[in-house]
Formats: C-alpha cells, sequence, structure tokens
C-alpha cells in the first residue's frame, strides 16, 4: 500500500510528518510499538486522525494511516 505514496506525501498533516521520515524512523529506531512512533516523530499526537482509520473523525479522512505504515514496514 504505501509504495503507492510519494515519499514527501504528508501523513500527518498537525506535525507535517512525511511518509518517508516514518519508514525511516520505524526502520533506524527500530521502533517496535505505534506509541513508540508517535512519541519519535510527533505524528497522531495532535488531532490523532492520523492513526488510523477508526479513529478518523476528520471531514476529509485521510488515505494512509501511521498504523498502516507500521504494520507494512514491521511486518510486510
Ligand atoms: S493529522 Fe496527525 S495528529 Fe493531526
Amino acid at each position: 500500500m504505501i509504495e503507492k505514496f510519494d515519499e514527501d506525501y504528508e501523513v500527518c498533516n498537525c506535525h507535517k510528518v512525511k511518509l518517508g521520515e516514518i519508514v525511516d524512523v520505524i526502520k533506524t529506531n527500530n521502533i517496535e510499538s505505534l506509541r513508540e512512533l508517535q512519541e519519535v516523530t510527533g505524528a497522531g499526537t495532535h488531532c490523532r486522525h492520523c492513526i488510523f482509520e477508526e479513529g478518523d473523525f476528520g471531514k476529509m479522512k485521510k488515505k494512509i494511516y501511521c498504523k498502516d505504515i507500521f504494520n507494512e514496514v514491521k511486518y510486510g
């Protein structure tokens, strides 16, 4: 799924965190949980709509979520 998006795609609009940064952080910091990913990048720590689909209460739904990225990078 994540290969459909450019690495500059902004996943977390509140904190302006891009897809490429999230992928890099998961790999280089050996991130073990979604919470840890949020702590390191700041993504998902404001409105929280970008964490996972079930928690997206925004008017404009996100196209991709931190949880999807985490799972794909960690577990393929
Ligand atoms: S869009 Fe990520 S916290 Fe708001």
